[in-house]
């Protein structure tokens, strides 16, 4: 029987809704928002849905892997080069939650006995969908004291045995905001191929770290290498498009014969689970990486997304090193993305939340993406005075 109880995320998004506090500030949720803590649409998305309204595409059923042109534009924008692509098959997913789960199943359907190392504190929802696979999942440190735990992820390559798998987050880890440095996607990547492990990688926030092509670089190094990955791919953050359940799945195999098998599988099993994933996220998708013009007009806006959130990291790091003890927060500078991970325990998050009026989660993530810039001074001085509350023990990021 799985846990009924829903995570922390879904709870606390309640509990800050009922919140009549007007200095309240909800940083629970991976959500984009302006300086107005509204969530836009992008311009680019708002001109394909406007093309795509003039010419009224069919509403008749996708086929079972979803919108063609969309999966082979974003296997193209996803891995870059020729080499990487001919060897991908894709299939259109609902959202990146959806790859993850039809992925999860393929590799449970291929390999019952497979065991899928995850490195802690997770992506809240990935113990979960992996479980529901029914793979075994073991979990190591994927951080030390604030940084990447390299060695960990290493002894964990070197011991897994041939068909197991290591579950990686692409760039800008959720919760931990670490992105991993190319040489060490580098060094997994030869242990792994060395001892038949294969990378589950997941990619949802792209574009948002230092670049597209910079947050994609490590994944497609470790690709090269290994015969064989699976990877999912969420269009909600680099597309603004979160509700329209936009994502595919890539299989990269060795030859077409097991691609082909691999493609035959996730049909199968997305036909008994949804059936046909939504049509509207990938259609906006697609027109906008078809046009090199709108295409070009979304890299700028990603871009800006990406100098926006580098700033309010920085902006925050400077005023809470002015704060007492404040030098403690002088790494978090390194992060990376939509979420900045405080060196707070989860007493000291409620703290934060019932005195200050600031929604994170436990685990001392709170999304950068929600804080507008002229809240970032009080939102230093809750945060340092949270962090001397003389309550809870801190925990290592
Ligand atoms: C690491 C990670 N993977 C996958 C997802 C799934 O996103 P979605 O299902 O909205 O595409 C998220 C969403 O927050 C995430 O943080």
């Amino acid at each position: 029987m799985p846990s009924l109880q829903l995570d922390p995320l879904w709870r606390l998004s309640a509990e800050y809704a009922a919140d009549t506090r007007a200095e309240r500030l909800n940083l629970v949720i991976g959500v984009y928002r302006d300086e107005s803590g509204g969530s836009p649409v992008m311009p680019s998305v708002l001109e394909a849905e406007a093309r795509l309204v003039e010419r009224a595409p069919t509403k008749e059923y996708l086929g079972l892997s979803g919108n063609l042109d969309f999966n082979a534009a974003m296997t193209r924008l996803i891995l870059g080069e020729d080499a990487l692509v001919s060897r991908a098959t894709t299939i259109q997913t609902v959202a990146g939650t959806g790859a993850l789960r039809l992925l999860a199943e393929l590799l449970a359907t291929t390999g019952p006995d497979r065991t899928v190392y995850l490195g802690t504190p997770a992506y809240v929802n990935h113990p979960a969908i992996l479980e529901a696979a029914n793979l075994n999942v073991v979990e190591y440190p994927v951080s030390l004291d604030g940084a990447l735990n390299a060695e960990a992820a290493l002894r964990v390559a070197k011991s897994a045995r041939a068909g197991d798998v290591i579950l990686l987050q692409g760039c800008c880890h959720n919760p931990t905001g670490l992105s991993m440095p190319g040489w060490l996607w580098g060094e997994l990547a030869a242990v792994m191929a060395e001892r038949g492990v294969i990378p589950f990688v997941d990619q949802a926030y792209f574009g948002l770290g230092d670049g597209l092509d910079e947050d994609l670089e490590g994944m497609r190094r470790m690709l090269r290498t290994v015969p064989e990955a699976v990877i999912a791919v969420s269009g909600s953050k680099a597309w603004g498009l979160y509700s329209e359940r936009t994502g595919c799945a890539i299989v990269l195999t060795a030859d077409r014969e097991r691609g082909d098998y691999a493609r035959g599988v996730l049909e199968v099993i997305a036909r008994a689970d949804y059936s046909q994933p939504p049509a509207h996220g990938a259609l906006v998708v697609a027109e906008i990486l078809g046009d090199p013009a709108l295409r070009a007009q979304w890299r700028a806006e990603l871009d800006d997304m990406r100098r926006r959130l580098t700033e309010l990291r920085n902006g925050l790091v400077d005023e809470l090193i002015r704060t007492p003890n404040g030098e403690t927060f002088a790494p978090l500078r390194d992060q990376r993305g939509m979420f900045l991970r405080l060196p707070l325990g989860a007493e000291q998050m409620d703290h934060l939340r019932e005195k200050h009026a600031v929604y994170g989660i436990p685990s001392g993530r709170i999304s950068l993406a929600g804080v507008p810039a002229a809240r970032i001074p009080d939102l230093a001085v809750s945060i340092a005075a949270a962090a001397g509350a003389p309550m809870g023990v801190r925990v290592s990021l």
